[in-house]
């Protein structure tokens, strides 16, 4: 009986490693798909009036040293943005507390020493810079003590450039939309060569426009070359700043009173008639450095000020109109108040505000924007609305609707007199607040480029196998399980006829 059980080993033996086999290269194919190990990055986005904080995440393994990155989490600072701590010490870093805390809890921790943290600060900080440039150092100073005191790697906390952040805007319009590199049919990825698109960036204190061109740029500053997916892009960027959509509505308030005099009571023709709000001439209106220009010689910064609407489209479009300076060009051709821009070239994606902006156009008039005259047509509709009729039909409670006419008219005169887009360009702007699951804005392109830094890890073996070799050793172990299985019939028989002998 020994003897018997012990020709059986062999193939017992031979049977488990075949069904061992099998396993190890079939189970892991469905991690082909999905890597195994996320890496994290975060970035606050410090803007003018809020400040937001995305969570990405790529798979360890990456491609050209650029990581396939993918939103994991977003979260709304509570208040307002770090710029309007100015002299509150202490109140900008408490207040990305709750934000931070979150990213602690949804990052892995086995992660969180790897994850870069970053924050860029942008027009709002620029303003406050030019104000008083220590107490906006003072604020970032701040804002990094609080974030190098939690788990991550911190990289930097700065003002970005009107210019990077045009960049990293147009980076991540193009990455969405997969232009630089698409995950092909076979499972690598391709450099799908199409045409890049430009971006439209509206924040509550600048406003950017980038798009690549072949054109010569008159102007160095607004020349950027970027180095992504080991191809080279030459871009034109041009940030304007005092023209996000707060500053420009500011600056439109201070352009009435001005016109008027200072008097208890201002005509708005852009709020909706009937509607009226106070304002205070300092803290509303006139403490900002766009609107210095527009400051009376003397005036009580704490005097209020009623401004009553009329609900005029044609003095509204006017006045907006006065606010650009569409005269003199140093350069063979300008957008407005002197700057250059080359000739408009490809599709266009608009977002954050304009996104917001055109959701409220097409909302209150039910019309599709495909021409200036049809733009005009729609902004005309609004301005001639009520309040009542706008809440109504937006579903949107007044704050809201009380300057959508104002930003309408800014955003038309913009986009025409302004970047030039005509009958057909206008046709090849899209709309847009997000794209492939991730908030469109410059926040992404900067974590595309700081992933840079992160170093690669090594993939398992089983994952790198082409299917090819894959579908080899897989037979291989099939067979393996058959010679076992035919091994182990053979010994039983044999066993068998030896019993029946006996
Ligand atoms: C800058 O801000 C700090 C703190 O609020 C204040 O003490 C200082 O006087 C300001 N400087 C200027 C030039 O306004
Ligand atoms: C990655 O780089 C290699 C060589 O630098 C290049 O041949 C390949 O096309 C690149 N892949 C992508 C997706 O850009
Ligand atoms: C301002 O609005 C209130 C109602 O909100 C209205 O009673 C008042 O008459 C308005 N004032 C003007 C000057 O239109």
């Amino acid at each position: 009986m020994a003897v018997q059980c012990s020709q059986y080993i062999p193939a017992v033996v031979l049977l488990v490693l075949a069904i061992v086999g099998i396993l190890l290269v079939v189970l892991p194919t469905e991690e082909m798909k999905q890597p195994p190990q996320n890496m994290y990055g975060i970035v606050l986005d410090a803007g003018s009036s809020h400040t937001s904080v995305y969570i990405y995440k790529w798979p360890a393994d990456k491609q050209n040293d650029t990581g396939i990155v993918t939103q994991h989490d977003e979260c709304h600072v509570k208040g307002g943005g770090i710029s309007s701590y100015a002299g509150i010490r202490g109140g900008a870093a408490k207040s990305l507390e709750a934000c931070l805390e979150q990213a602690v809890k949804v990052i892995p921790k086995s992660r969180h020493h790897q994850t870069p943290l970053c924050l860029g600060a942008t027009a709002g900080m620029r303003l406050l810079n030019i104000v008083n440039g220590t107490e906006s150092q003072r604020i970032l100073k701040e804002v990094e003590n609080k974030l190098k005191s939690y788990p991550f790697q911190f990289k930097e906390a700065v003002i970005l450039s009107g210019q990077a952040e045009g960049a990293y805007g147009w980076v991540t319009v193009n990455y969405l939309l997969e232009n630089f590199v698409k995950f092909g049919f076979v499972g690598q990825w391709l450099n799908p060569g199409r045409e890049t698109i430009g971006a439209l960036d509206l924040g509550g204190a600048s406003t950017q426009i980038t798009f690549e061109t072949s054109e010569k740029v008159e102007n160095e500053s607004n020349v950027m070359e970027l180095k992504l997916y080991g191809q080279i892009y030459r871009l034109y960027t041009q940030s304007f700043l005092c023209y996000g959509q707060d500053q420009f509505l500011r600056k439109l308030l201070a352009h009435l009173i001005k016109t008027q005099g200072v008097k208890p009571q201002v005509f708005h023709p852009c709020y909706p008639q009937q509607f009226n709000v106070s304002v205070r001439l300092g803290q509303d209106v006139f403490d900002s450095v766009c609107t210095k220009d527009y400051r009376p010689a003397q005036f009580d910064p704490h005097m209020t000020v009623t401004v009553v609407g009329t609900g005029d489209y044609r003095s509204c479009l006017d006045s907006v109109m006065q606010m650009f300076s569409f005269g003199s060009c140093p350069y063979s051709k300008c957008s407005f108040d002197g700057v250059f821009q080359p000739s408009l070239r490809g599709s266009f994606m608009a977002f954050s505000a304009f996104y917001f902006t055109h959701s409220y156009i097409t909302r209150l008039t039910s019309k599709t924007i495909t021409s200036p005259d049809e733009m005009a047509e729609a902004v005309q509709l609004i301005c001639n609305m009520t309040m009542d009729e706008m809440v109504e039909k937006a579903k949107q409670p007044e704050r809201y609707m009380k300057n959508v006419c104002a930003v309408s008219n800014f955003v038309q005169v913009l986009l025409i007199q302004g970047y030039h887009f005509d009958e057909v360009s206008l046709r090849s702007i899209s709309f847009q607040k997000k794209a492939g699951g991730a908030s469109v804005g410059w926040a992404l392109g900067y974590m595309l480029s700081l992933s840079n830094l992160v170093p690669a890890e090594s993939l398992g073996l089983m994952k790198a196998l082409p299917s090819g070799p894959w579908a080899g050793i897989l037979f291989l172990f099939v067979a393996l399980l058959v010679i076992g299985l035919g091994y182990l019939l053979m010994i039983y028989r044999n066993t068998r006829t030896k019993e029946d002998m006996v």
